[in-house]
């Protein structure tokens, strides 16, 4: 074969379709209930808007990001994630002025060139939440229950809620000059991205997943240790209320996250069922974004999930089974005549709302009879001189296996009887 998808990037094929729409009809049908607008953005940004929002030191920016430059020799970024094309959107529109609180959804292919690896595409998709507008930790609550809700729906179990504060800049910046100082006469102990970490965002070693660096970071203070009574205040009532709504989670005060605009609440959602990429959700809160961006000060909060890694989770899990399919009529037409004539009926029958589906290869009589079977027909109506002269089908009833002589016109009255509820 000589073309081959590009490395990263995968076919979803149809007999597998059906799982993501189930996938994505429930997280559709909860958004909604949960009061979640959708909304469509380009495929591509400004390459800067994402060097400005997820941080020019992420690994995303700095050695992921699809970016190319464009006849006007513009730099443009094939989205890496949605929170700031969102951002943009809600920014560029004014949204801000039309209401003061917005709550939007998405679902959406994304794209990050990393190592390809069991849960890790060039291509991914997520489906995800943001509400801008607010700093309540109410509404930090509620985006978290509306991402566990969809999973429950999902029939997804055994998942974990990790949750920490990464506080507000002036708790971050007062942990970051404590956390150098613990790290500076160490640092020959730690691997060489962390060494660069040191210089350009510290927070940044507490994400690196090296071994030995892991282990360094065990001892070190916590940034929960030294947020503002602000921040704290906020975290604890994110908790309690969490607790109050009977959602088990774990204190993690290492989980940074892999993007610089979050402030306060960051969270993850993982499953022991993944290997090393075991986040089917991340999120948090971005209270600073919108200035960082030229607009008002708009705090918001939300998250975003993986759709190929929650399917491995639901295959995993047993719960990755396509529903079976059925054919109402499938019709059988033998000769050219009652192929001419067939092409008709088969309009007619989906105008009036039966699925139906006919022969176009020329098929014997036994090839279109398995062909019916393969496509899990319910009514076979075959189609021969005989029956042509007539002006008759011969019906097949497949689950009964009884056959009979239907006149057209009477096949309207015979369906609707036939499939009544
Ligand atoms: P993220 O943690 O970069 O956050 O991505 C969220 C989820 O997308 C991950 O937990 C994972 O399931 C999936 N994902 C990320 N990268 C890949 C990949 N290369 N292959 C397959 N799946 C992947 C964000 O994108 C933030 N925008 C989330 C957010 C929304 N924060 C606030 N609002």
């Amino acid at each position: 074969m000589q073309y081959r998808a590009v490395k990263g990037f995968k076919d979803i094929l149809p007999d597998k379709i059906g799982t993501w729409n189930k996938i994505e009809s429930e997280a559709k049908r909860l958004f909604n209930l949960f009061g979640y607008k959708e909304i469509r953005v380009p495929v591509l940004e400004k390459a800067e808007l994402f060097a400005r929002s997820i941080g020019r030191d992420t690994d995303i920016v700095s050695k992921e990001m699809y970016t190319f430059q464009d006849k006007g020799k513009k730099s443009i970024t094939l989205k890496p994630e949605m929170t700031a094309p969102v951002m943009r959107a809600y920014l560029e529109n004014n949204m801000g002025n039309i209401s003061r609180l917005h709550k939007i959804y998405y679902i959406s292919p994304l794209f990050r060139q990393e190592n390809p690896q069991a849960g890790r595409l060039r291509q991914f998709n997520q489906f995800g939440a943001e509400a801008l507008g607010s700093d309540a930790p109410e509404l930090d609550a509620e985006v978290i229950l509306l991402s566990l809700q969809i999973y429950d729906r999902l029939g997804i179990s055994n998942l974990k809620l990790l949750l920490n504060s990464v506080g507000d800049l002036r708790s971050r910046e007062r942990y970051k000059k404590v956390l150098k100082e613990y790290i500076a006469p160490l640092l020959n102990l730690y691997c060489d991205d962390c060494h660069k970490r040191f210089k350009t965002n510290v927070l940044r070693i507490l994400d690196c997943k090296n071994e030995s660096c892991f282990k360094l970071n065990l001892k070190a203070p916590k940034l929960l240790a030294n947020l503002s009574k602000e921040c704290a205040k906020h975290f604890t009532q994110l908790q309690n209320i969490l607790k109050d709504n009977g959602v088990e989670f774990e204190v993690n005060p290492y989980l940074v996250r892999g993007l610089d605009y979050y402030t306060r609440t960051v969270f993850e959602i993982t499953s022991d069922e993944l290997g090393s990429q075991d986040a089917i959700c991340g999120g948090g809160r971005y209270d600073l974004l919108a200035q960082q961006l030229g607009g008002q000060p708009t705090p918001a909060v939300g998250f975003a999930s993986g759709i190929e890694r929650l399917l491995m989770v639901m295959d995993a899990q047993g719960l990755f089974k396509e529903e079976e399919e059925r054919l109402d009529i499938f019709i059988s037409p033998l000769g050219e005549e009652a192929s001419f004539l067939a092409i008709k009926w088969v309009q007619r029958l989906r105008t009036l709302g039966y699925k139906t589906e006919r022969d176009y290869l020329n098929r014997s009589l036994k090839a279109q009879m398995r062909e019916a079977n393969r496509l899990n027909a319910q009514l076979v109506f075959l189609l021969g001189d005989n029956e042509i002269k007539k002006r008759e089908f011969t019906v097949k009833e497949m689950d009964a296996g009884i056959q009979r002589a239907l006149s057209f016109s009477e096949v309207e009255s015979y369906l609707k009887n036939y499939f009544r509820p």
